[in-house]
C-alpha cells in the first residue's frame, strides 16, 4: 500500500494523544515533508464507532467475550471505511491503539487468549501497521511508593501487567515496533518518537530519514535539522 500506518500503544496515561498531535503537526508542515495525515483512533474512529465505544463504555458488566467483539466490530468498521482508504491514497495515518490494545487487554487481562488476535486479523483482513510505537513508563511511582490500599494495588498491578504484555509483543517482532521510555519531558520523547518514525518512513521509500525531527509544536522553533 503506498501510505504508511504508524500505531501507537501503551498503558492508560502514557501521553499517547499528546505524541500523536506533534507528530501529524510535523510531518503536515512543508518542512517535515507536507504528507497528508489522518490522526484516528480506536475505539470511536467512525461514526458507528462512537456508538459502539458507547456500547464498550455503558458503565455496567459487559461479558468479555462481548466486549471483545465491540472491539473488532469497531476496527472492523474502522479499518474498512477510514484506514485503508486513506493508506491507498498515499496518507500517514497515525493511530491511537489497534490489534495490539485487544491483545493485551481482552486476550491476556481479560483472560481470553490467542483467539482475541484471530478475531482482530479477522476483522481488519490482516492489515499490519508498518510501525507500532509502544509508549512506555512505569506505572505510577508515587502510587506504588506507599502503602496501597487493596483497589489500589489491584490498579497497580493491572497496569504493570498490561506494560509488560506490551513490552512482550514489541520484543517479539523488533523490526515493527520501537519501544520509547514515555516517562521523560514531552519534548525528549517527541525527538525519539519522530526520529523512529522518520527511520521507518524512509525505510519505506517516503521522505528521508535526515529530515527534522521536533519539537514540532512551538511554531517558535526552528524545526531542527534546518539550518
Ligand atoms: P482510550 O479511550 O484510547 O483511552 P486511553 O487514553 O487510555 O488510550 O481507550 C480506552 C480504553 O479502551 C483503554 O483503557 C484501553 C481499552 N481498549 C481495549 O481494552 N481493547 C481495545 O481493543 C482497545 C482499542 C482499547
Amino acid at each position: 500500500m503506498a501510505g504508511f500506518f504508524v500505531v501507537f500503544e501503551g498503558g492508560d496515561g502514557v501521553g499517547k494523544t499528546t505524541q500523536i498531535d506533534r507528530l501529524a503537526g510535523l510531518l503536515r508542515a512543508p518542512a517535515g515533508g507536507g504528507f497528508e495525515v489522518l490522526t484516528t483512533r480506536e475505539p470511536g474512529g467512525t461514526q458507528l464507532g462512537q456508538e459502539l465505544r458507547q456500547a464498550i463504555m455503558h458503565g455496567g458488566h459487559v461479558a468479555p467475550r462481548a466486549e471483545a467483539l465491540l472491539y473488532a466490530a469497531d476496527r472492523a468498521h474502522h479499518v474498512h471505511t477510514k484506514v485503508r482508504p486513506a493508506l491507498e491514497r498515499g496518507a500517514v495515518v497515525i493511530q491511537d491503539r489497534y490489534v495490539d490494545s485487544s491483545i493485551v487487554y481482552q486476550g491476556g487481562a481479560r483472560g481470553l487468549g490467542e483467539e482475541v488476535e484471530r478475531i482482530s486479523r479477522w476483522a481488519t483482513e490482516d492489515l499490519v501497521p508498518d510501525l507500532t510505537i509502544v509508549l512506555d513508563m512505569e506505572p505510577s511511582q508515587g502510587r506504588l511508593d506507599r502503602e496501597l490500599d487493596r483497589v489500589e494495588r489491584e490498579t497497580a498491578e493491572f497496569a504493570a501487567l498490561i506494560r509488560q504484555a506490551f513490552l512482550d509483543l514489541a520484543a517479539r517482532d523488533p523490526d515493527r515496533y520501537a519501544v520509547v521510555d514515555a516517562a521523560r519531558s514531552i519534548e525528549d520523547v517527541e525527538v525519539d518518537v519522530t526520529a523512529v518514525v522518520r527511520a521507518a518512513m524512509a525505510g519505506a521509500g517516503l521522505g528521508s530519514a535526515d529530515a527534522p525531527v521536533g519539537p514540532a509544536a512551538d511554531p517558535g522553533l526552528e524545526p531542527w535539522g534546518t539550518p
